[in-house]
Order: structure tokens, then sequence, then C-alpha cells
């Protein structure tokens, strides 16, 4: 057998290209300065790439491929899901991103634990067993066919595999697991990507579901190489606002699915929650009017829901005035506060402006903008939103209200929680359903119509 031989490598932590050299930019993708050092070992224990060990395929038309008959996992959440497309395809090999401490083995234990059909093996690089014993109790349930095993050697994780015949995989988290093919530590390029790779061989070749937990970088990537998420079939990321409870997640990738679910839970003391109806989670329901309070109509995903923006405008008390936003663009207020300077002639230069959207939610739906206009309009003028309103509108550089996607579903979100009335843009209505009983509809196609409309 032909000796292992130790060299540098050098990786591209964006695309996962690889170098012989050190290179300012990486040759593949272009990048600079992503270019890293890692140790490999060259030899004949290097795994041959599992597409390349397939065998020739031969060309086919598309009619004569049989349809693959592939039996979904249902998940027991419901959340999960709609966002997976209907459940753990056989054989898929599965993403879960997030950073630390959102919940990523919360939601994936909770689940696994209420799955009897089948046996899971779930391995954890992270916690000990007795670690994950102790959130399985807080969860509040137990398990006969869910095996736990605390190990970071791949090898030894295939010995698992052999022995228990897992019905499902779970590896928590491809950061933590290393190959003894190659030198470099794990979490390296080199390793994540080998290490994704022999798992993903092995959910081909078996046809069972590989779930992969996953860490994020501070800038919201997926840790290790992008190459990671070219491999794996679907990437769902976990996010939220570790100060709130709630929590969405949605599917940046998906090979069996749409892109545009989303789920939503609540972190509890018991483990995640699903909100099946997030508007009602989203709204303050006080019943005093308040100014500088609106109500905006937004589609996340494929949902629509009314969330709550609250703005205060005040007097600036230092020279420069303050701009402060959470849960929204502040370049996005920025180009709002403009347009009311501007087209509108609201003097707001002078002024402090903070913008908070309710329930720490990070939303950039652009329909969202005429919900931020009212609710700084109606705080700077110091009157409150009529109650019942609601609004839903994109507003353009010289003022103008500009249609938006999804109208009668906003519509129809509305009317059911509630809401009498709608400001919605002119001439989005046309050709969609006839809107339900019960809402008035006001269209507007400028700032000021939509501001005489509640304020006058
Ligand atoms: P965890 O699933 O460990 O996060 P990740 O795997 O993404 O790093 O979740 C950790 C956080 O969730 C922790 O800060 C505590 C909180 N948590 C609860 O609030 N309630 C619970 O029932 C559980 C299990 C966790
Ligand atoms: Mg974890």
């Amino acid at each position: 057998m032909a000796k292992k031989q130790i060299k540098s490598m050098w990786f591209c932590t964006d695309c996962g290209a690889e170098s012989p050299k050190w290179e300012g930019r990486c040759p593949s993708c272009g990048q600079w300065n992503t270019m890293v050092e890692e140790k490999v070992a060259t030899g004949p224990s290097r795994s041959p790439s599992p597409i390349a060990s397939r065998g020739r395929d031969k060309a086919r038309a598309v009619n004569d491929i049989q349809p693959l008959d592939q039996p979904r996992v249902v998940m027991p959440s419901a959340e999960l899901n709609r966002v997976l497309g209907g459940g753990l395809v056989a054989g898929s090999l599965v993403l879960l991103g997030g950073e630390p401490g959102i919940g990523k083995s919360t939601l994936v234990l909770q689940n696994l634990l209420s799955i009897k059909s089948k046996t899971i093996l779930y391995v954890s690089g992270e916690e000990s067993a007795t670690q994950l014993k102790l959130r399985a109790d807080r969860i509040g349930r137990g398990s006969d066919n869910c095996f736990i095993v605390c190990e970071t050697s791949l090898e030894n994780i295939f010995a698992h595999i052999e022995e228990l015949q897992p019905g499902i995989l779970v590896v928590d988290s491809i950061q933590t697991i290393a190959s003894d093919a190659l030198e470099s530590a794990a979490g390296s390029v080199s390793q994540v990507r080998e290490c994704a790779a022999r798992l993903l061989a092995y959910a081909k070749a078996t046809g069972v579901p590989v779930l992969l937990i996953g860490h994020i970088t501070k800038d919201g990537s997926l840790a290790g190489p992008k190459v990671l998420e070219h491999i794996v079939d679907a990437v769902l990321q976990f996010e939220g606002d570790r100060q709130y409870m709630y929590r969405i997640l949605r599917a940046i990738k998906n090979r069996f699915g749409s892109t545009s679910e989303l789920g939503i839970y609540e972190m509890g003391r018991r483990g995640l929650r699903e909100v099946a109806n997030p508007s009602e989670m989203l709204m303050s329901h006080s019943d005093e009017e308040l100014s500088g309070v609106s109500v905006g109509v937004t589609v996340e995903g494929n949902r629509p829901f009314l969330i709550e923006i609250q703005a205060l405008v005040s007097t600036a008390a230092y020279g420069t005035p303050q701009r402060s936003v959470t849960g929204f663009d502040s370049r996005r207020l920025n180009m709002l506060l403009a347009v009311l300077e501007k087209r509108v002639g609201f003097k707001l230069a002078q002024k402090d402006v903070f913008l908070n959207i309710a329930g720490g939610l990070k939303v950039n739906d652009p329909a969202l903008d005429l919900a931020v206009i009212c609710a700084i309009l109606s705080s700077n003028v110091d009157m409150p939103v009529g109650r019942g309103f609601c609004m839903a509108g994109e507003i353009g550089l010289t003022g103008e209200i500009r249609p938006v996607t999804h109208i009668s579903r906003r519509i129809a979100e509305a009317a059911k929680l509630g809401m009498t009335d709608i400001i919605i843009p002119r001439g989005n209505l046309k050709g969609a359903e006839t809107p339900p009983e019960g809402i008035t509809i006001h269209e507007v196609s400028k700032v000021e119509e939509a501001f005489r409309t509640l304020f006058a």
C-alpha cells in the first residue's frame, strides 16, 4: 500500500475550491482573501467523489424515466413538514443551519423523539448523552427507538451505522465531525466537505435520510464552505432574535419542495411550540389608541400576516438627529424619510426617528413601506391611526404607492383578523378575486391620499 503523504493545500472558505498554493484571490469564485491553508493527506485513503463512483449512466428521454416513488417521512411538527415540502425524503441530505443557541438541536430532538416508526441514530459531537437526556426530559418526551451516540470520528460513526442500521441519521453538528483520512482539524473546509460528501454517498446508497446540523457565522452565512450548500439537497435556516422567543424556519434551498414556505415557532420552557397564527402574537391588542402605531400586512414566504409597526418622532436633542431601527432596513427608512421630506413636504430633518417592528421579526417585504410611513406620520402629528385600519403598499422614490404581490391574500388575512379597513395601492386589485365582506378597501396612489384617509 502506498504511504500516506501529508502536504499543505489551500482551500477557499467561500466555494471550497482547492489550490496547491496560496492565492490572494480564489481562482474559482473570484473572492479575495478567502484561501486558507490546511494539511491534507494524499494517497489511497482519500475517498473518491460520490458522483464519480456511481459509474456511467445512460442518457434517457425524460418520458422514459420512471418517476421514483420517494416516500417521505412525515415529521411530527406541521411547520417543519411544510418547510421540507411535505416531509423528509428518503435518501436526502438536509442541512439545518442557525446561530448557536437558536434551538436547532431542540427542534430536531423534539421531532425525532415523536417518530415511532423508524430507528433513529442521533450523533452528537457537541453535547454529552446526559445533556441530551436532560433536554429530552425538558421537552417532556422519551423514546425507545431514538439512539444517541457522542462521537466525532466519521469512521466510528459509520461503524455505529453498520451496527444499528438506522432509518434516520442526524449529525449534530457537521463542524465537529472529522474523518481520519484527512489531517486537518474538524470544522475546516476540507473536513466539512469530505464528511458531507461521505454522508451524501451513504444517504444516496441506502435511502436513509440524513439531517446535518450546521453553524452559522457572524455574517449569517453557513460556517464551512459554501460548497456544503451545493452538496446537500435542502438547506433550512433557523433564525430569530435571541431577545424574543420567536423563531423562523425557512428553506433557502430545497430540491423537493418550495423555498417560499416558512415555519414559525416559539421557544418556551418546554421546548419549541408551533405558532399557527402569527398575526395574533404580533399585535399588541391594546385598548388605548396610541399615536405612532400602525398595522402592516406582510407576506413572508407564502404566508400573509399582520404586524404592528411602532414609530416615535421627537425633536432632536442634539445637532445630528438620530435614526434608530429594529427589524427594518435602516437604509430603507432613510429613503422613506427622504421621500416624506421631498415629495410630501414633512419636515423631519431635525427630528429623531425611532422605528420598531413588533415581535423582533426581521422583515424585508417592501409592502410594509406604507405602514412604516403611516406610523411615522402618526407619531409626527400625534394622532392615532384609527382602530381597524391596516395597510400594504410599496413607496416609490416619487412618493407614489406601488402595487404589491399577493394582494387578495393580504386582504383576506386582514379580514380574518377583524380589520375593518385596509389601504392598498390603486389598481392593485385589478383582476384579483372579489374581496371578502366586512372590510372596506381604500385605494390610494399617493402618500398624501393615504394620509387624508387616515387623519382627515
Ligand atoms: P439548542 O437547541 O441547544 O440550540 P442550538 O442547538 O441551535 O445551539 O437551544 C438552546 C437554547 O434554547 C438555550 O439557550 C435554552 C433554550 N431552551 C428553552 O428556552 N427551552 C427549552 O425547553 C429548551 C430545550 C431550550
Ligand atoms: Mg446544538
